[in-house]
């Protein structure tokens, strides 16, 4: 199949509270053309807001998990039309990328197989990262010419070292899962078959939470990285002051169970949403 409908780009589902979003062309490994991004950014905005989305999964279909950007349809053809048609596209793209990395509820990257040059957008907008040890990463754009754009290079300076970054961009040469996770690309890697339990059992942690308390957190470690000590300081606490407007209530009942109830220590576990407020 060369001609996948727009809507068929990307599959979601959800389950038991997990949002299970999948690109969706494995015949193309995954890559991403301007219609899977348009796509991806429809499916963004349909989960963002329901009650019954507390986490956002997002995976590959078949051997891969994005074999980047689509070299024909996001560069060839979009170059045919001008500098209007590659702005769109990069918009499109990058647009998505934006959105997920500030998206409401946290997100995991359940890496399932390649995953090179343009994907590394979605792997850093993902909160959380999971490989199979034998998934490859790679910028392979030297090896096609042109230099990791899109925010690429961003990605993996944000993530791991001078030395590995440099290696890694100016050789091509692929990475393994094993690897990516030493050098923070992922938070661990493992055997495909545990991949999917371990994310589940990660997001399990995640929707015990108080959900108000999680998006400002994720925001926060995203915005302290490129802050001064004294600046984030300062942004920290707006940051959760605008939160106890949005749930004013949830941190009192966190220490009423703990210093009243003594129900649970937060050292150890987390206060039981369920209970209600009193
Ligand atoms: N852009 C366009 N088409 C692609 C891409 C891509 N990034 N990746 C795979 N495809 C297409 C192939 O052209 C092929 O199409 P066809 O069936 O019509 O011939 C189909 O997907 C299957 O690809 P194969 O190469 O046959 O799959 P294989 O499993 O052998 O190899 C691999 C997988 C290694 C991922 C290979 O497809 C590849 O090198 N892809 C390009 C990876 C890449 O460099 N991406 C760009 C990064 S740079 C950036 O994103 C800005």
């Amino acid at each position: 199949m060369t001609d996948r409908a727009e809507h068929d780009t990307v599959a979601f589902e959800v389950i038991d509270r997990i949002a299970w979003v999948r690109f969706n062309r494995p015949e193309k490994r995954n890559c991403m053309s301007p219609r899977l991004n348009r796509r991806m950014g429809a499916v963004l905005d349909e989960l963002e807001h329901r009650d019954d989305v507390g986490v956002l999964v997002l995976t590959g279909e078949g051997s891969a998990w994005s074999a980047g950007m689509d070299l024909k349809e996001y560069f060839r053809e979009t170059e045919a039309q001008g500098l209007a048609g590659t702005r769109q596209a990069q918009r499109e793209a990058y647009g998505w990328w934006r959105r997920l990395r500030w998206f409401q509820k946290p997100t995991i990257a359940m890496v399932n197989g390649w995953c090179f040059g343009g994907g590394y957008g979605p792997l850093f907008a993902c909160d959380l990262a999971f490989a199979d040890e034998n998934a490859q990463f790679g910028l392979s754009e030297i090896n096609w010419g042109i230099l990791p754009g899109g925010g690429a290079t961003k990605v993996a300076a944000s993530l791991t070292g001078f030395r590995n970054t440099m290696y890694h961009a100016l050789t091509g040469e692929n990475i393994d899962g094993r690897t990516a996770a030493a050098w923070g690309f992922v938070n661990a890697a493992m055997p495909a078959d545990a991949l999917r339990a371990r994310v589940e059992a990660v997001a399990a942690v995640l929707l015990a939470k108080n959900p108000v308390a999680l998006k400002a957190t994720k925001d926060a470690v995203r915005r302290v990285s490129e802050m001064t000590y004294d600046n984030a300081e300062d942004y920290l606490i707006r940051a959760q002051e605008a939160a106890n407007s949005y749930d004013n209530e949830g941190r009192k009942e966190g220490i009423r169970q703990f210093i009243d109830d003594k129900s649970y220590k937060p050292g150890l576990a987390t206060y039981d949403l369920a209970r209600p407020a009193t």
